[in-house]
């Protein structure tokens, strides 16, 4: 450019030919400074985030999508770690990131593709919306938004973003514990892009070493797709969506047998890397070996000595675990739980037995929270222990998949080798059940807006389990017993006792509870995520009416419901519903309409045929709508219901 202008300068005195030429010129330059900011302006350099616009059409809002992330230390040198700030697990990294071991350490700067659900939200009508992938996270001692949003999230996001879907939290007094939503910025392809088989725009960060087609050629894109997408000058540290058809297959520093790491992606394994993980590896193999042999030998003194293990160190409990299946002769269902629970050794804490003992008053019945599930408080933590047999191992390989801020989390485990049994301990979760709260007199009730947030958190969970775990979980057991609620009436969901991961199996032996099964699975067994949504539904009327799933005389709440409001119009319905709403919801202020919706989605859910009922996706949207419908305008301090469709 400067040379054009020096040009210009040298040339004053010319013939109109050349006149014509540099207008022509200018006009050019003229253009071109016009079309920079322009080329710019497309990208949204906005601190706040991706505008995007909500249509109608759901589909385009949300998809699944990856972001580019690189290990660092101190704290995400490990695919659990990272996964935890994700809220996926770690095969879910592994699988996508070209990494055959999901327990194996990573290094610095290793790159990774994690899958986030990305979708378009809401901020208010006069903001509009933005795209991102929402992500739970706990403010930890230090947290500001501005350093997690650097550091853990490598500028994925910013702290501008943060403090906007977070309304509620002063990001200058940020409490411990607290649960922050961080968006983490992403986009879905448009129609246009979709046809040019771009099918996922990757989220990726710029860094100093990055020029357009060096960015380009590690994700094996052309340049002009990626400055279609983001302008011309993406700035350092901004985050940039990469097009790419499928997910290009990251080349990984060795760490199995190869020794020789192949350089194709944007990694930077040399040799020197190479060889020193070779080395690792070779002395962690050696090391497992030695701790085999001298398990063996403990194991044989413990036989014979017949001695109870003190709890100690955490390797002495896993030589006690790996022992203790082998002592009770149980060997099939103890290498089962073994192979599954070596796996969480690093991401669970292992509790001690007496440890447990100690914080039930040994399993006291004053502990007992319901059924097997106990109160215990260690080091002054309080967890809900639950007792199990060896059957633990299935639960325990679904829960190992999943983390979201709307399941029961599970902290650790103890195996007790003396007695056979297992333990699982998960966080404390301070309101009970929902059923408690709908069914057993409270002198509390809960109003309309903490039912529908609940019934949006439980869809949250359920959508998480179905959409983004592979292969898909059903939890096959969603009831209002197994809906918690956290301190600020949040819900979570728990109990992932009966869950199944893999669809479309047919078991033969029924489980479920009574009142909540869909007619589909008594009929032939036939387990779908459809199966939780139907059981949702049965929530979605317990919300709605506050009478129990099944009453005493046996009768079904969704039958009922069905027979009441089949066949009306929305009127007729509408009407029916004001007989049938729980009072106590009749008493306050809010809309007819997010009533109704939620009683439409309610049946939706119950329809007989499982292919027709929504899924949780859509479930989601619907209701969150609905919570925008009922309260953005019921803030006008009248406090009259407005429940008047009499
Ligand atoms: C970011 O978006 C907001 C709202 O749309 C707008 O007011 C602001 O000017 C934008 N900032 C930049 C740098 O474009
Ligand atoms: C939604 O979009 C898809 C693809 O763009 C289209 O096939 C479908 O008909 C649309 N649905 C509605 C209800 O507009
Ligand atoms: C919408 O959100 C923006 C950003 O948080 C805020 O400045 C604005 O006041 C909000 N508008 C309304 C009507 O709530
Ligand atoms: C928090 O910061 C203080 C002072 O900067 C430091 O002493 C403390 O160790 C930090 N805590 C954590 C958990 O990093
Ligand atoms: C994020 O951006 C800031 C500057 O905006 C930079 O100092 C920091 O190093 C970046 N973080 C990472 C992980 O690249
Ligand atoms: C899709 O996005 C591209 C790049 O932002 C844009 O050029 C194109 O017009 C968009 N297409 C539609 C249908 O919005
Ligand atoms: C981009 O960076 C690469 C090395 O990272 C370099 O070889 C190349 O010349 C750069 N391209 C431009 C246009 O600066
Ligand atoms: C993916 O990993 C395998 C095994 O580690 C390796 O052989 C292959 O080269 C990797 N792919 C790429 C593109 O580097
Ligand atoms: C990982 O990918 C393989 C095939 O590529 C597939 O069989 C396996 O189910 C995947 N695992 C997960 C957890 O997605």
């Amino acid at each position: 450019m400067s040379k054009t202008r020096e040009e210009q300068k040298g040339n004053t005195k010319m013939t109109s030919s050349k006149q014509q030429h540099v207008s022509l010129l200018l006009l050019f330059l003229l253009c071109f400074l016009l079309l920079l900011p322009l080329s710019h302006a497309q990208r949204e350099p906005n601190s706040t985030g991706y505008q995007c616009t909500e249509n109608q059409n759901q589909t385009g809002n949300s998809c699944q999508t990856y972001v580019f992330y690189r290990a660092k230390s101190p704290d995400f040198l490990d695919l659990a770690s990272i996964g935890d700030l994700f809220s996926v697990s770690r095969l879910m990294i592994s699988n996508h990131s070209n990494i055959s071991s999901p327990s194996a350490p990573l290094i610095q700067d290793q790159p990774l593709f994690v899958p986030i659900s990305c979708s378009c939200n809401n901020i208010n009508s006069t903001f509009g919306s933005i795209s991102y992938a929402g992500l739970s996270y706990i403010i930890k001692p230090n947290d500001t938004f501005y350093l997690v949003s650097t550091n853990k999230f490598q500028n994925l996001t910013t702290y501008e973003s943060v403090e906007l879907v977070n309304p509620t939290l002063v990001a200058t007094d940020l409490q411990i514990g607290t649960n922050a939503i961080f968006p983490v910025f992403c986009k879905c392809p448009n129609s246009t892009q979709l046809q040019n088989r771009q099918n996922y725009l990757i989220s990726y960060v710029v860094q100093p070493s990055d020029n357009v087609s060096s960015i380009a050629s590690t994700f094996g894109t052309d340049p002009q797709s990626i400055i279609d997408i983001n302008g011309n000058n993406p700035e350092l540290f901004d985050t940039i969506f990469v097009p790419v058809t499928q997910l290009p297959e990251l080349s990984q520093p060795a760490t199995a047998p190869s020794p020789s790491p192949t350089v194709s992606a944007p990694a930077e394994s040399d040799d020197r890397k190479g060889t020193v993980i070779g080395l690792a590896i070779g002395l962690g193999i050696i090391g497992l070996l030695l701790i085999l042999v001298i398990g063996v030998w403990i194991y044989r003194e413990v036989l014979f000595k017949d001695k109870l293990w003190v709890m100690g160190d955490e390797e002495r409990q896993r030589r006690q675990f790996y022992e203790g299946t082998e002592k009770k002769g149980m060997k099939e269902e103890g290498m089962k739980l073994m192979a599954n629970v070596s796996d969480c050794l690093d991401k669970y804490r292992v509790f001690g037995i007496e440890e447990l003992r100690e914080a039930t008053n040994g399993f006291h019945d004053s502990f007992l929270i319901q059924g097997s599930v106990y109160k215990g408080t260690i080091a002054g933590e309080v967890f809900a222990i639950k007792k199990m047999k060896w059957n633990a191992y299935e639960e325990l390989k679904i829960l190992q998949k999943v983390n979201h801020g709307n399941l029961v989390k599970l902290e650790g485990f103890c195996i007790d080798t003396e007695e056979a049994n297992c333990y699982l301990i998960y966080e404390y979760v301070e309101n009970g059940s929902l059923y408690s709260w709908l069914h057993e007199h409270k002198d509390e009730k809960l109003n309309w807006k903490t039912r529908l947030r609940i019934a949006i958190d439980v869809a949250n969970g359920l959508q998480y389990i179905h959409e983004h775990t592979r292969p898909r979980v059903v939890h096959k057991d969603i009831k209002s017993s197994n809906i918690l609620l956290d301190s600020n009436m949040r819900a979570k969901i728990a109990n992932f006792g009966l869950a199944k991961s893999g669809c479309n199996a047919i078991t033969m032996h029924i489980v479920g509870t009574q009142g909540y099964i869909p007619p589909e699975y008594l009929a032939d067994g036939v387990v779908s995520t459809k199966m939780d949504v139907f059981s949702f539904g049965v929530v979605l009327l317990e919300l709605i009416s506050a009478r129990e799933a099944i009453d005493e005389d046996g009768n079904l709440l969704w039958a009922s419901a069905t027979r009441v409001f089949e066949g009306n119009d929305e009127k007729e319905k509408a009407r029916k519903l004001m007989e049938w709403i729980d009072r106590d919801i009749l008493r306050e202020t809010c809309s007819m309409e997010s009533l109704m919706s939620v009683l439409n989605m309610a049946l939706g859910c119950l329809h007989r045929d499982p292919s027709k009922r929504p899924s949780m996706v859509e479930t989601v949207y619907t209701l969150s709508k609905s919570e925008e419908a009922g309260f953005e305008s019921s803030d006008d301090g009248l406090g009259t219901p407005k429940l008047t469709a009499r």
